[in-house]
This record gives C-alpha cells, structure tokens and sequence, in this order.
C-alpha cells in the first residue's frame, strides 16, 4: 500500500470498515475533506479505528445506508472532495462490488463469469482482455457474469466494451529473478519494437501512422514544450537537446507538477508533447487540461493504450515497450527516448537537415539494439564493481549536455531501488557548490560518453580526484584519457552523442539494480513508491 494518510501499516491497510464491519472499501486517491467528514461522522457515533482517509468513505455510506446500496453511494459520493477510485462490498449483498470513480481511472475486466476492476489494467490482463473504461463519476455495479453502469444522474449507460493488445498480457518474470531485471533485459527488443515500421531509410527520415496533424500543422510548430514527471521527464529533457540540436525549434521541458499551478504562457503555433509510460499520472493529465483550455495541440508519447492520457491527446505515439511492472521506470525510458528521437528526425527532415545527414542518424538508431545487447552482456562486469560500491550512502552522476539528463536519470534509479541518496548533476556546476560534498565516501559515476564534451568532463574528475572521491566512469570503448583518472571503468559501445543516453542509461540501470541487490533492497516494489501515481 501506497500511504497518502497514515503510515503503510496493517491498521491502516485496506479494506477499511464501518463500525460495525458491514461494509468494506478500497480506495485509490485522496480524500481532502476527510478531517471534517471525519468529525461529523464522529459526532454521529462512528468509531474510527485507522489513521486513513479512507475510513471516512465506508462510515460515510453506511450513514447513508437503508437498505438500497446503490442509492446510498450516489448520496455519500458527492460529499466526497479529491480524487478517488472506489471498490465496496456490503455484507447484507455479497454478490456485488459497487465501483465508481472521480478525476482517477478506473476499469473493469470482463472475463467468463467473472469480473475485475483495476486502475491498471495489467493487474488483470493475464485473464482478460476485454475491458470498459468508466467516465468520470459514472458507478458501475459489477456481478460477477453481469455490468451495470449509472451516470450521475443514477441514469444507466450503454457500456462501451474495448479490447486491450495483446501484449498487455505478456507478463511473466520468465527465468528473471525479478520484473526490473527482465524489463531490463527487454530492451534490445522493445528498442527494435519503438523503430518497427517507423524509419523511411530512402529518405532519411521516420514517420508514425498514429499522428493525425498535417504536415503543414507540422510545419508550422515553432516551439514545442513537454510536460512529464520522474523517469518520463528525464527523456523530455533528452529530447529537448535532440529537437532543439536537430530540428532547431526551441524546447521547454517542465515538470507537470509544478507546470499545472502556473498560468503558463503559451505562444501560438506551441506544440505540447506529454511524455508518460502509465498515461495516468494525474499531475501530467492535470497540466494537459490545463494547456489545452489554452487551445494547443497535445501530442502524447505513452505505453498504455486507452490510459486517460491517450484519450485526452489530440494524438497518440505508442512506445509498444509491453506492460512494465517493475515500479522503477527502465524499458519505458529507453524506448521514449527512441520515440523522442525519431521525432526529432521526422521534425528536423522536414525542415533544413539533408537526406545523408537523416540516413546517418537512422543509422546510428537502428544499431541500438545491439549496442544495447553488448552492454546486457557485459552485466557481470557491472554487478562486479556494484558489490564493490554498495555500502556508500551518497553518490553523485555527473554528465554534461546529453548526459546530464543521464546522469538525473541514473541517480534516480539508484535512489528509488537502493535508497542510497544520489544526485545527478552537470558537471560544469559542481565548482558552484556540490564539489563540497566529494570526499573518499562519496563515489562519482561520470557519464563520458558525449565526444563533444569529453575534454571538459576529464577536467571536472580530476577537480574529483583531487579531493579523494572515487570515481566509476561510463565510458565508450575507444576513448582515452580515462585511465588514470577513473577508478572503474564500464566501457559501452560507441554511438553518436544524440544516442549516446540510450546504452550508457542501461549501464546505470544495471549498476543500480546489482547495488540494490547487494544490499538486499525489494528492487520490483521499493518502499514508498507506486508504479502509477494517480493522485496529486
Ligand atoms: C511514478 C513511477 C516513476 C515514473 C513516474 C511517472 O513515480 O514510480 O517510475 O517515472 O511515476 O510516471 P509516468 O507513467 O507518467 O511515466
């Protein structure tokens, strides 16, 4: 359990009950008017045994309770103010779940006499495949062979029934110890699956069946502003150097949680690229909405068809990386980064870059599963100078143009599954402030694979070296100068620097997986963490 309110204890885990245990709620999402509801119910002689929000939401039905289930959700709902998804059962009708839904996903398997609800459907796409997306505030009465859906007016809907891709369902660990190892192992082909059909190699350039914009609408985009949040930000700032190297329009990349309270300043002909694995993160949707009551078109990049995201979009590109379960974001990040870039060649091509220097670049993209392999085979090596490092309790990444978002990248995977505190930082700006915290405990992973940029990189570990700190680089197979600077070194297969985050992130990846392992860390589910973060 993810807490919002409480501590993740057994008290306060869910299901949550009335007083007298006849009814039992689930519950995704905040409830922000809890500490009243709370009071009043209290007054009324609720007895309150949890620390949650939740409680309020099973006191609060069954004060409303006569006999007629559905007609004391559609009283207590609208009392309810956040964000929420809702599961009950009642004891006195043990034959049904009563689901609804507010501002959060929420859906519902069909399957043979039998029925699932999820705000994700990987949870249950092993056994169907045929799901119904609820709308906002609509209440789904679920039997196990049989749906009703009722607006908010208590009138029934006519359910609309989508089949989810069969991918969704390929979600078995195989011979992998856990999910992140095998979604790390996945990426050769999720990287090949991002490129399928997509590269037109005679003309240098790619192309995606998914987008409806014009060419001319294309054209006409004179700035492009992506929103994101956690791993989904960091590629939106990969991508924000490649369009703006390539394609020359200016980027701005902010991080949706900040970008939803802002009044923003949208210039016409403003393209939004919404980047997220989930398509529910609910600060990336809030920032969507946000923008579109501006009038701009909305791109979004995702993993998840039908997600609320996709469905908000006035287009769609899908990362066809498979469900990823692994609560730390690996395939998705690589895979929307090969998605960022295919777009920044289609954008570039239709602008002033040549057919020669497009063919070069695809190139150099069709390549990166194999580079990726060499550097999966290589995990040995890895895991070797991860034992070495696992005890350190700071680290810093340090990168500079392409490699500083992958060095934020690479810090926060070591952060989320190893809970060592790690930050990732430009190496340029470390003289500003950080180079104070470099010591003998303070190892530096330097990401040296940016050739335009390497000479300069050199001189910041020295700066390093100079005061003690221990220094594992990331480096590509033919270049020199490292030997007697760094202590480690992970070689990776060379590539262009606008590609170079793709094989050395996997070498982060793998680096943080073998420390998290080492230490003994639950690397699928980390403490703390959610895979979707459907609430604000
Ligand atoms: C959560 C996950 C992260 C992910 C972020 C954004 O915090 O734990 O791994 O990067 O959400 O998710 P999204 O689905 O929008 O990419």
């Amino acid at each position: 359990r993810w807490a919002t309110h409480g501590k993740p204890n057994k008290v306060n885990a869910h299901p949550h009950f009335d007083t007298h245990h006849t009814l039992a709620v689930v519950h995704n999402g905040i409830i922000e008017n809890h500490d009243a509801l709370r009071r009043d119910l209290k007054e009324k002689g609720a007895i309150f045994v949890s620390d949650t929000d939740t409680e309020v939401i099973a006191h609060l039905i069954a004060d409303f309770y006569q006999g007629d289930l559905l007609k004391a959700v559609q009283q207590a709902v609208p009392l309810l103010k956040g964000a929420f998804a809702i599961a009950l059962m009642h004891r006195e009708h043990p034959d049904q779940i009563i689901a609804i839904a507010h501002e959060t996903p929420l859906i519902v398997g069909i399957g043979q006499d039998e029925t699932f609800i999820s705000s994700d459907a990987n949870a249950f796409s092993q056994y169907t495949k045929e799901v119904v997306y609820l709308n906002n505030d609509e209440i789904a009465v679920i039997k196990a062979n049989k749906l009703d859906v009722y607006d908010v007016h208590n009138k029934p809907v006519a359910v609309e029934r989508h089949r989810i891709s069969e991918t969704s369902g390929d979600i078995a660990k195989g011979h992998f110890e856990t999910y992140t190892l095998k979604e790390i192992h996945e990426q050769p082909r999720s990287i090949h699956n991002a490129l399928l059909s997509r590269t037109v190699e005679d003309y240098g350039t790619a192309f995606f069946d998914e987008i409806d914009f014009d060419h001319n609408e294309l054209l006409a985009v004179k700035r492009i502003l992506i929103l994101a949040c956690g791993t989904s930000w960091h590629a939106g700032y990969v991508a924000s150097y490649l369009i703006e190297d390539m394609a020359r329009i200016p980027v701005q990349v902010e991080i949706s949680s900040e970008y939803r309270y802002k009044n923003p300043i949208v210039p016409p002909d403003t393209l939004v690229i919404a980047i997220s694995q989930s398509g529910e993160t609910a600060d990336t949707i809030a920032a969507v909405k946000e923008i579109k009551a501006k009038a701009a078109k909305v791109l979004a990049i995702c993993n998840v068809q039908g997600s609320t995201l996709t469905r908000e979009a006035d287009a769609c590109i899908f990362l066809r990386a498979g469900p990823e379960i692994g609560v730390c974001s690996t395939k998705a990040f690589t895979s929307q980064v090969v998605v960022l870039a295919l777009f920044s060649l289609m954008m570039a091509r239709m602008r002033h870059m040549s057919k020669q220097e497009g063919q070069a670049f695809l190139e150099g993209l069709q390549t990166l599963p194999e580079k990726v392999q060499q550097v999966l085979d290589n995990s040995y090596l890895i895991e070797e100078i991860a034992k070495k490092y696992a005890h350190y309790q700071n680290f810093f990444f340090l990168g500079r143009r392409y490699m500083y978002p992958t060095s934020l990248e690479g810090a926060l995977k070591l952060k989320e599954i190893s809970y060592i505190n790690a930050n990732g930082y430009p190496a340029g700006e470390m003289k500003h402030g950080p180079i104070a915290l470099i010591n003998e405990d303070c190892p530096t992973v330097a990401l040296c694979a940016n050739k335009f940029t390497f000479e300069k990189l050199l001189s910041n570990l020295m700066e390093i070296k100079a005061r003690n700190g221990k220094v594992i680089a990331i480096a590509e197979q033919d270049e020199k100068g490292l030997q007697n600077i760094a202590d480690e070194i992970i070689w990776i297969p060379p590539t262009i620097d606008e590609l170079a985050a793709i094989p050395s992130t996997i070498a982060t990846q793998l680096l943080a997986y073998y420390i998290a392992k080492e230490r003994g860390a639950d690397i699928d589910q980390p403490r703390n963490l959610a895979k979707s973060v459907t609430v604000e």
